[in-house]
């Protein structure tokens, strides 16, 4: 299935390391440092459409106009608490990226988002923002997520996800079209406890070792 919303960023580094996060005995601190690697990468096109401005400079041999990224202007949202692993490896690529947070749990009866944090900079509205969470599941909570971001305005969206599903693709796309993903992968479908499939498990619990 195509999906226009989603890119997939299938470059063999990051299928590589990919495989090693899905392995069950792979260990919590390689987990940690395999999603912050694949996250640069995955930022590394997420951002590929940022807006550069030019600046005059001075080179050993003569001055010159040369492009620069306004760090300033993007914010990088993580879905806590499991989102908080994607953004370490995307502020290695700008380390004066603003950040907000939002809190969201999964009931785990209905799978609904149910809020209960929400902070972000002030001022949205010239700035490129990207919400990220490793799993792109039910898309509950990414919807609620990028629901909530709209309504700081901001001057535009986008999601990161490690790992994507059609059905969260689907439900992202019915609420917000306007949002593109990026992913390392779209897995097969959902359990009945919406968990992806072959996936790699609860990426929180890997994440932090709760489990
Ligand atoms: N959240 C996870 O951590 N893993 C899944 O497979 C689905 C949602």
């Amino acid at each position: 299935m195509a999906f226009p919303n989603c890119t997939v960023v299938d470059h063999p580094l990051v299928k590589h390391k990919l495989t090693l996060m899905r392995r069950a005995d792979t260990s919590t601190a390689s987990f940690r440092a395999l999603l912050q690697e694949i996250s640069l990468l995955l930022g590394y096109e997420a951002m590929r459409d940022l807006k550069l401005r030019d600046e005059e400079i001075q080179t050993p041999m003569a001055k010159t106009r040369a492009p620069l990224l306004d760090g300033k202007k993007l914010v990088l949202v993580p879905i806590l608490r499991a989102g908080q692993g994607i953004v370490d490896g995307m502020l290695q690529l700008v380390p004066s990226a603003r950040m907000g947070h939002i809190g969201l749990y999964r009931d785990p009866e209905t799978l609904d988002a149910v809020e209960y944090y929400y902070k972000v900079p002030a001022n949205l509205a010239d700035r490129d923002v990207i919400v990220c969470d490793p799993m792109l599941a039910t898309g509950n909570s990414a919807v609620a997520a990028l629901q909530r971001v709209k309504r700081s305005r901001p001057g535009s969206l986008r999601f990161v996800c490690l790992l994507a599903c059609p059905e969260g693709l689907t439900n992202l796309r019915e609420h917000h079209p306007d949002v593109h993903v990026f992913t390392a992968a779209i897995d097969e479908r959902l359990d009945e406890h919406g968990y992806i499939l072959p996936g790699l498990g609860d990426a929180g619990d890997r994440l932090f070792g709760t489990k």
